[in-house]
């Protein structure tokens, strides 16, 4: 099996201040230890990346972007292309992600478009996944999560998934405190591996496979424990720099 580096990830989402997120680089930057196993990553709002590049400095910590358009340049008002996020030294990008897709009404053709124009660029996509309440309660989670894989896969096909990361956010798990039990969240990652590996086993034991949805220093031990849970990806817990230092910490590699 192959020795997959764990991923751990903050999403800010649309939250901060310059003045609240120098306090908070500081912290997260004189706080990660050397030892630390896993790759850290932050994706700020964009208008942030410049402090974040700024501020990282040798911290060994690394940009990301909460998104971005699925075009390279133009008439696009408001939005942001690849080429400006690897311009601010951006590795990442996050495609994908719930309130995207319900806020925005982001179709997994767009996703998926998304994800492609991100690799393009040389962008590593944080493809997200992830069922609502009432499809896991009415027993659809793993048709979900296999229509939103397949949109990519037919378009970018599966050795795109060589350079990507995949992050499982049950919707119902995200900002609402309830996370999913280690055991949920291992039965799904490993579905996730398994649909992958129905393509190319290779691909589906090198791809790192994220948790996210309500993770905290308290439980993020038991989560990263899983065999298939690769990292987190960390939205309100990564607001405070001693909480995401501990789930960074929590992250060990195989
Ligand atoms: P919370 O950690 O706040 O539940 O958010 C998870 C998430 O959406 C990360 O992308």
């Amino acid at each position: 099996m192959t020795q997959r580096r764990p991923l751990v990830a903050a999403n800010w989402k649309m939250n901060g201040s310059l003045a609240s997120i120098r306090p908070l680089l500081k912290g997260i930057c004189s706080g990660l230890q050397a030892k630390c196993d896993a790759e850290v990553v932050i994706c700020p709002p964009y208008v942030y990346l410049a402090e974040l590049t700024d501020k990282l400095g040798n911290s060994g910590i690394i940009s990301g972007a909460q998104n971005l358009s699925h075009l390279e340049s133009g008439a696009f008002t408001g939005e942001i292309s690849a080429d400006m996020l690897k311009d601010f030294s951006c590795k990442y990008v996050i495609v994908g992600h719930s309130e995207r897709r319900a806020l925005y009404g982001e179709t997994d053709g767009l996703v998926a478009a998304k994800f492609m124009r991100g690799q393009d660029a040389a962008l590593v996509p944080i493809l997200c996944v992830g069922e609502q309440l009432a499809e896991r309660e009415s027993g659809d989670t793993e048709v979900v999560i296999e229509r939103q894989l397949n949109a990519v896969i037919e378009l970018a096909g599966i050795k795109a998934f060589n350079d990507a990361v995949i992050a499982y956010e049950p919707v119902w798990a995200i900002g609402t405190g309830e996370t999913a039990t280690p055991d949920q969240a291992q039965e799904v990652h490993a579905f996730v591996r398994l649909l992958l590996a129905r393509h190319d086993d290779a691909v589906a034991d090198k791809i790192r496979i994220l948790y996210g949805g309500s993770v905290k220093a308290a439980n993020a031990v038991e989560i990263f424990n899983m065999v298939d849970v690769d990292g987190g990806l960390i939205g309100g817990a990564a607001l405070d720099a001693d909480e995401f230092l501990s789930i960074c910490h929590a992250a060990r590699g195989s």
